[in-house]
């Protein structure tokens, strides 16, 4: 068999050409993140421009996870991306150990990249996982506190559920685990783009796919969380209009959203009482303890 009739077995068009390796556009679907490692990290994970915004955008949140925390625990950060909760907390507290889990090993090298250069980071030893965050090889009762941030949104409810029984596993008795920016409410004008967008992919039998953002119910957050002995949902963010219109092609849809989501959703945010905005949040945090 020579060359030309060995690529005639492919299937047209499920292939793409990396330096004369075949990656299959379901491999290229899963390295979504890889590709954007590349690109613009900080953009992609927290949609900061520089620095100094992921700085800004970070302080909140690393202040709330260091509450959570003793010195000696083992924190698992799943999704970790570059390491971008690592560079701003480990400089500020000491910890037990660190593993950072992603799928992507473009992320992973960036994280381990920076670790190396930075001796604060360094006084806790952190361990770098390329692994998916529903197969997790890590011994059961070996966590103290696991963070999720901004990870589960990417990934179809059947892998949340398995992520979440994984964490069950390797978390010790009393553990706690925090979720930040992962479940969207579904009970919101992105919510329901999204479920037509769901619609869709299921529709064209590629349920998987990475891009669409799944958005949960309070109930589906609770099921979730179901064997905790303490579970707290905490509603965060402002939203009535829609910041996107999915389906408005490029121009339109940044006229839409620079031009009337965004500054009517400020003006909204500062008219309508505070008992009032948890109905109109963005997404659930959650506090959970084992
Ligand atoms: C938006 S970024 C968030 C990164 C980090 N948690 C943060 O907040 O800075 C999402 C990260 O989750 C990772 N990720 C998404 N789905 C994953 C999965 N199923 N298993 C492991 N990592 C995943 C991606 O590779 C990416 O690095």
């Amino acid at each position: 068999m020579n060359m030309e009739n060995l690529t005639a077995l492919i299937k047209p068009h499920s292939t793409i050409d990396k330096d004369d390796i075949h990656v299959s556009k379901e491999i290229v679907d899963r390295t979504v993140w890889d590709k954007l490692a590349i690109e613009n990290p900080t953009h992609a994970v927290i949609s900061a421009k520089d620095e100094e915004s992921e700085a800004e955008k970070s302080v909140e949140q690393i202040a709330d996870i260091m509450g959570h925390l003793n010195e000696n625990d083992v924190l698992l950060d799943l999704g970790a991306g570059y390491g971008r909760v690592a560079k701003h907390l480990l400089p500020k507290k000491k910890l037990g150990g660190y593993v950072g889990v992603d799928s992507s090993y473009e992320m992973l090298s960036l994280f381990k990249r920076r670790y190396d250069q930075s001796s604060d980071e360094q006084k806790t030893p952190v361990f770098f996982l390329n692994a998916d965050i529903h197969t997790l090889p890590l011994k059961d009762n070996s966590i103290d506190v696991v963070i999720v941030c901004a990870v589960f949104l990417h990934n179809h409810k059947s892998v949340v559920a398995n992520a979440m029984a994984e964490i069950r596993r390797v978390v010790k008795p009393g553990g706690r685990v925090l979720v930040y920016s992962s479940f969207p409410r579904f009970a919101t004008f992105m919510g329901l783009q999204g479920q037509v967008y769901q619609a869709l992919l299921n529709l064209l039998g590629r349920p998987f796919k990475n891009g669409p953002v799944r958005y949960y119910s309070r109930r589906e957050v609770n099921r979730l969380f179901q064997d905790f002995a303490e579970v707290e949902l905490k509603p965060v963010g402002f939203t009535i209009l829609p910041k996107t219109l999915i389906f408005l092609p490029g121009f339109l849809e940044v006229i839409y959203r620079v031009g009337l989501a965004n500054p009517l959703n400020k003006i909204l945010e500062i008219i309508t009482p505070a008992f009032v905005k948890p109905y109109f949040a963005v997404h659930y945090d959650v506090v959970a303890k084992l």
